[in-house]
């Protein structure tokens, strides 16, 4: 089985942080569970990451998509390229999991991420406890960096992975 991202647009995001999924489907003509629409802390913070950034709008939460047309999870980065950087995140819905979607999704990204020439490298910022995220990105060929301190959530391990981009 298959996954595609879905791009979300800032208008989703509102609708979505406002609580408002029939809207979030009718912008995107999804059809969303619960669990996808209402992880409201997600759709504010992709809000704030917009805030005098509108460069951030290419570069944020997308919907998983399965060839069945459900959807599944959210992934994607968190903001432009900061010094030649872009971080990623994800999340599966429980039901989906240890399926192999979330390693799909890293690599469309990782191949969105050698699209961009401002990209040099993909970074994870993972909780220490997080052994099944962990696991996706060793998988996906992440190397360890030094940690990394969260100034809310505090220590998170770093994974990245370079990201030259093909010479056409
Ligand atoms: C982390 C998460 C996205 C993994 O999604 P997934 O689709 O189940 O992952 P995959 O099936 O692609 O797993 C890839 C590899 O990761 C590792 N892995 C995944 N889930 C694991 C688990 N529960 N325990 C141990 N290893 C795990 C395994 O090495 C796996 O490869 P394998 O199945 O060949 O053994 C999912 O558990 C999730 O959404 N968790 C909550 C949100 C979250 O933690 N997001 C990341 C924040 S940094």
């Amino acid at each position: 089985m298959s996954v595609r991202l879905a791009v979300l647009s800032p208008a989703v995001f509102e609708a979505l942080a406002d609580g408002d999924r029939v809207a979030g489907e009718q912008l995107t003509g999804l059809s969303m569970t619960p669990w996808f629409a209402d992880r409201i802390d997600i759709w504010q913070y992709m809000l704030t990451l917009l805030e005098g950034r509108p460069e951030n709008a290419d570069w944020l939460m997308q919907a998983i998509v399965l060839d069945t047309g459900d959807v599944i999870g959210n992934a994607g980065f968190k903001g432009a390229p900061v010094g030649g950087e872009v971080e990623l995140g994800y999340s599966i819905a429980p039901e989906h999991r240890r399926r192999g979607h979330a390693s799909a999704v890293v690599e469309l990204l990782v191949g969105r991420a050698r699209r961009e020439p401002l990209v040099e490298q993909v970074v994870a910022r993972i909780a220490p406890d997080n052994g099944a995220s962990v696991g996706v990105v060793t998988k996906a060929g992440f190397v360890p960096r030094e940690d990394w301190n969260h100034p809310r959530w505090g220590r998170q391990l770093q994974f990245v992975r370079c990201t030259p981009t093909p010479v056409e």
